[in-house]
């Protein structure tokens, strides 16, 4: 591991093992701006051209080759430890079969994270809630058996239909927790984190995509901070028709009055090929111009 630092700001409120701490520096989140749903986060890995998937490339369209570096996957774990819960999209678990078939169960790999998250921070044992509108979600994924995690199913009306007559065909009723917010197949994403945060305890919640998830997310004003790796290669276009690469930030669209901005937090580096920024929302600018 070779993780360097070049700057940081951060808030200084986890107790961190020391050799951590000299590693990556000091790490903590700001006071809420808004107390009613969690402090969100998300992380990515990018090439230069913004492009987080391989998409129409079978097998490789996660986030691993897109980042190839010991260094994001350890960071990856390291923000996994610190938060609450983290948050996927449907689509995402459906395109990471995983080389076996049966998906990944998105925990921590490296022990000593998952110690520090368990023994001295104390947040158990990690919940990944998994968004879908349509509730068309294979059950039997290595996520909804994983010791490691526990696994939720976000979903509107229609969704939990879905679900609940699949698990009951499995025979699996009752083992795997399902919220229903919203009607159709429409999830009110700011209800969701009223719910995390007041009837479930959540006060931080680290979206891991995908950039579709993310999008609606960042649209909705409900992102704090992002954590970007940016892997230094060009992942270029499909070349299949209507399949497109995206980049990390989904549908959104702004223009330069509207369009948010972040500000630096801090910036590691892996030499040669990787760099590591975390950033904090701060929404339009004002300019003179
Ligand atoms: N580079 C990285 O770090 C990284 C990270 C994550 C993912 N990825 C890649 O990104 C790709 C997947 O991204 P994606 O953007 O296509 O999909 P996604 O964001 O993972 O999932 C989209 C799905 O989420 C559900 N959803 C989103 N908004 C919703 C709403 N308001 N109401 C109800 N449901 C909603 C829908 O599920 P239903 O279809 O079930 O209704 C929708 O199809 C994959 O290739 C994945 O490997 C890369």
């Amino acid at each position: 591991m070779d993780l360097q630092i070049c700057y940081t700001a951060s808030e200084d409120t986890f107790p961190l093992p020391r050799h951590i701490k000299e590693r990556y520096g000091p790490f903590g989140f700001p006071a809420p701006a808004d107390a009613r749903r969690p402090y969100i986060s998300s992380n990515f890995v990018m090439g230069l051209d913004g492009r987080a998937s391989f998409r129409e490339l079978e097998g490789r369209t996660d986030g691993r080759p897109v980042s190839r570096s010991r260094e994001d996957r350890w960071l990856m774990d390291f923000l996994r430890a610190h938060h609450d819960a983290q948050l996927i999209g449907a689509s995402t678990l459906r395109e990471e079969p995983n080389p076996d078939g049966r998906g990944w169960d998105y925990g921590i790999d490296d022990e000593e994270l998952r110690m520090y998250r368990q023994d001295i921070l104390r947040l158990g044992r990690q919940k990944v809630l998994v968004l879908s509108g349509s509730g068309n979600i294979d059950v039997t994924l290595r996520i909804f058996s994983s010791p490691r995690v526990e696994a939720w199913i976000i979903t509107a009306r229609e969704g939990q239909k879905n679900l609940l007559s699949q698990i009951k065909r499995l025979g699996r009723e009752g083992t795997i927790k399902i919220l229903s917010v919203g009607e159709g197949t429409r999830v009110d994403f700011v209800a969701v984190t009223h719910l995390l945060r007041q009837e479930h305890g959540i006060q931080t919640l680290l979206c891991e995509g995908g950039p579709t998830l993310y999008g609606e997310f960042l649209k909705n004003q409900l992102i704090d901070e992002d954590f970007r790796t940016m892997s230094f290669q060009v992942l270029g276009e499909s070349t299949k028709p209507g399949i497109d690469r995206p980049t990390a930030y989904g549908q959104v669209s702004y223009t330069p009055g509207t369009a948010p901005w972040f500000r630096l937090i801090s910036l590691h580096y892996a030499l040669p090929y990787h760099a590591f920024f975390r950033l904090r929302y701060e929404g339009p600018r004002k300019f003179q111009d």
